[in-house]
């Protein structure tokens, strides 16, 4: 990335200087937010938990591996590329669905190997297993649907009568999905003599294939588009039918998403043979259906460009982040923004500049401070300080940082409470913390960007035992 002369931050004529009234400032209001940041918490987390009663902005439903997930692309840059623009402009009014053939076991661990965001529905199993929240709360309606006219008993006993057919681990047998392999070239035939023996045992199952080689038997009702058009109808029974919704897949169990009415679709540039068969003899005239030129995430990105879905520019794509264009305060952009200048720094792709610094510092409250995961308190000047020594500390090196679920809330006049996840990667080592900041709009400009007031972090799942002295903000 070229080195940019740029300013991240805007405040030139706003170099700190600590005169009584900078200090009043800022001391005014840490103390009018600490008492209403602690209720703010509450409500925060509250809103998080109710966040699907509200009515989406834009409703993406993708499928992971190979669609938002690369496995070809090793400093998983799109996906980074996707998580910033996501945070940065949709995660507070819109949803974000992950659809995949995984079962929660194998989900599990591609969340630990791949930077993947915390999605607000995790649809698994091939759309089976609906779940809800960062808790992942199941859907008891949904396995009450799937239960009608199922019997997984039959199945199973038809199917192993195909010596072709070979069992997928058991972590992937599921109550209403069970999945085998098959060669391509025999898929077919199988797949139609399989469906007649069930009929005639009186079951109408879905057998889908996938990625050349999966076979998946799941009962009639499911699927990943069916389990979409459940959401849609529980959205609409609440009237919060989410304004649009982008569905993206790259293989055969992701053809359903695209027929389900008034969806947005993309099949990333790395489609699946047989997803792009499917389009051509089932959809190839719906305007509303691309193949991405891009792949994977990158292709999801350019569907929202495409359709108009809204801003699809990510945050890493810009290396000029000064907030001169903005209409209001962004407080989601902001908290974007100061990792993303974080990372360029640490790896050196920004300029050396002292200048870039003393911006930091002015966005910084001069009282403000920020308290460390391991519980140490210091001025956040302090930290901006200790920034001189590690510039370029990365360079060369995979290290990357991004942030999830980033929720800002309103708590005063001129002040957001926004609480976050930031995750930090270096090489192998992967750490987190949960964040809490005060930002405030006191006495600046849009154009200058928010003042950081208060930072808190706190580890998550116990990290940062070995990157204590690495981990700076
Ligand atoms: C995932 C699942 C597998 C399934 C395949 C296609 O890879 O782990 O069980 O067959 O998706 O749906
Ligand atoms: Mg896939």
């Amino acid at each position: 990335m070229p080195a940019s002369l740029t300013l991240p931050f805007l405040r030139y004529h706003q170099i700190p200087i600590p005169s009584p009234f900078h200090l009043t400032r800022c001391s005014a209001t840490t103390t009018t937010t600490t008492a209403a940041a602690f209720s703010q918490i509450e409500s925060t987390l509250r809103k998080t938990m109710d966040r699907l009663a509200e009515n989406a902005r834009l409703m993406i439903v993708s499928d992971l591996d190979h669609t938002m997930v690369d496995h070809h692309d090793a400093e998983n840059l799109s996906i980074l590329r996707f998580n910033a623009l996501w945070e940065a402009n949709y995660r507070d009014n819109s949803l974000l669905v992950f659809s995949t053939g995984r079962s929660p076991t194998l989900y599990k661990e591609l969340r630990k190997e791949k930077p993947m965001l915390t999605p607000d529905i995790t649809i698994m199993s091939v759309g089976t297993e609906i779940t809800y929240g960062n808790s992942m709360v199941p859907d008891d309606g949904w396995v009450e649907v799937l239960n009608q006219n199922w019997d997984r008993n039959i199945v199973s006993e038809e199917a192993k009568k195909f010596t072709e057919l070979t069992l997928q681990s058991e972590t992937e047998q599921r109550p209403h999905k069970i999945s085998f392999y098959v060669q391509k070239d025999k898929a077919e035939d199988i797949m139609k003599s399989l469906s007649t023996r069930l009929k005639e045992r009186g079951l109408a199952a879905k057998i889908i294939y996938s990625g050349g080689m999966d076979l998946d038997i799941l009962p009639q009702g499911a699927g990943k588009g069916q389990a979409l058009a459940y959401l849609h109808k529980k959205f609409k029974a609440e009237g919060k039918l989410p304004k649009n919704t982008l569905v993206c897949g790259d293989s055969g169990n992701d053809a359903e998403l695209f027929t389900i009415p008034d969806v947005y679709g993309v099949m990333v540039s790395n489609a699946q043979e047989e997803l792009l068969q499917w389009h051509a003899a089932n959809a190839k005239d719906n305007p509303k259906i691309i193949h991405a030129t891009e792949r994977c995430a990158a292709g999801i990105i350019q569907a929202i460009g495409h359709f108009n879905l809204g801003p699809s520019t990510s945050p890493r794509d810009v290396m000029d982040l000064s907030d001169t264009k903005m209409e209001n305060f962004d407080p989601a952009y902001e908290v974007v923004k100061f990792y993303m200048f974080y990372e360029r720094w640490r790896r050196g792709e920004v300029q050396n500049s002292e200048l870039y610094l003393a911006n930091l510092k002015s966005v910084c409250c001069s009282s403000g401070s920020f308290v460390h995961p391991t519980g140490i308190e210091q001025p956040l000047h302090d930290c901006v300080n200790s920034l001189r020594t590690c510039y370029g500390d990365k360079q060369g090196e995979q290290f990357r940082v991004w942030v999830d679920q980033v929720l800002p809330a309103q708590i005063g006049s001129d002040s957001w409470l926004v609480q976050f996840k930031k995750w930090e990667q270096s090489g192998e080592e992967k750490q987190s913390c949960v964040a809490t900041a005060v930002l405030s709009s006191k006495d600046v400009t849009v154009a200058e960007g928010l003042t950081w007031v208060h930072v808190h972090q706190t580890w998550l799942n116990g990290g940062g035992q070995n990157g204590q002295t690495t981990w700076l903000f």
